[in-house]
């Protein structure tokens, strides 16, 4: 376990557990916290014990309510847009980690909380988490991505919806909508996320790893682009041993036991 300023952080097992520890502002992201948070990425995309990542919110009442307004409030237009670029790169870095990513929202997802949960790869609810782009109701859209991976999460017309008007919405409606993937009580969330991540984690890594990457490409990509790059990390995993077990096991009619290489 380390303890950032502003961060938890957890290995269990296989699992990286990372906790937005500012609960007095609902976790609020400030420069600090993406900061720390730009490195720990760093620290875990190296890190190849670790085969999942979850992310998740201090205390019961917030995922994270948003880029912190009171450190916002005086900032100028280049202030502005820089701070929107890093956070924008911090979770790139998110969609771009090698390992899954689960986003365990157990409260408030506002603003930049539910951008943060959208460049996640999964997103589990509480069944008190509320979501919402309300930035409108501040003078300016939202700045982490909201933009533009809400669309691809939900389509235009409820994405369009939901930034116009700034509306809050409940886990129930969120998962109507195909914002989140399930819905749990507060107390089964974090249990919820494990399973999830142990059910992943039972599969073969690498071609796991392959799947994020070829939906990742895919979805900034033309079809013929998409399915160039699914064709060459099909090929890829045909030289690794998991293949090869997988693909024994089935024969022989036994659980594969996957290694990771
Ligand atoms: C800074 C925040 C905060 C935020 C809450 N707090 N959200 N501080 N930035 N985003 C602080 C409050 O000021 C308060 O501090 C404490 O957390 C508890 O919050 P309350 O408002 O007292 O709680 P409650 O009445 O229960 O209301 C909860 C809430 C509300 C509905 C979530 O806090 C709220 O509307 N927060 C802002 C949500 C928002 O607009 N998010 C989008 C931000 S813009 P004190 O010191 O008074 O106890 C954004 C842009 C991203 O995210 C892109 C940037 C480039």
């Amino acid at each position: 376990m380390s303890e950032a300023a502003n961060l938890i952080y957890q290995q269990d097992g296989a699992i990286g557990i990372i906790t937005i520890n500012r609960p007095k502002a609902l976790n609020a992201l400030n420069q600090a916290t993406l900061h720390e948070l730009d490195q720990l990425l760093d620290q875990i995309s190296g890190n190849t014990a670790v085969k999942v990542v979850i992310i998740t919110g201090s205390g019961e009442k917030a995922f994270v309510a948003g880029a912190d307004i009171t450190e916002m409030q005086s900032f100028s237009a280049i202030e502005g847009r820089e701070f929107g670029r890093f956070g924008q790169a911090v979770f790139s870095k998110i969609e771009n980690l090698p390992q899954p990513v689960i986003a365990a929202v157990n409260g408030f997802a506002l603003g930049g909380g539910c951008e943060l949960a959208m460049a996640c790869d999964i997103r589990i609810a509480a069944n008190t988490a509320k979501f919402g782009q309300p930035e409108v109701s501040l003078g300016i859209p939202p700045g982490f991505g909201g933009t533009q991976r809400l669309p691809r999460l939900v389509g235009k017309g409820r994405a369009q919806e939901l930034l116009f008007t700034g509306d809050i919405i409940d886990a129930a409606e969120a998962y109507r909508i195909g914002l989140v993937n399930k819905v749990t009580t507060g107390e089964e969330l974090m249990t919820s996320a494990r399973a999830m991540a142990e059910k992943i984690m039972a599969r073969a890594p690498i071609a796991v790893q392959m799947c994020k990457a070829a939906v990742n490409k895919g979805l900034d990509s033309p079809l013929p682009v998409g399915l160039a790059y699914e064709a060459e990390v099909f090929g890829l995993c045909f030289a690794t041993a998991d293949q090869k077990e997988g693909m024994t096991a089935f024969v022989e009619k036994r659980k594969a036991g996957f290694t990771g290489k």
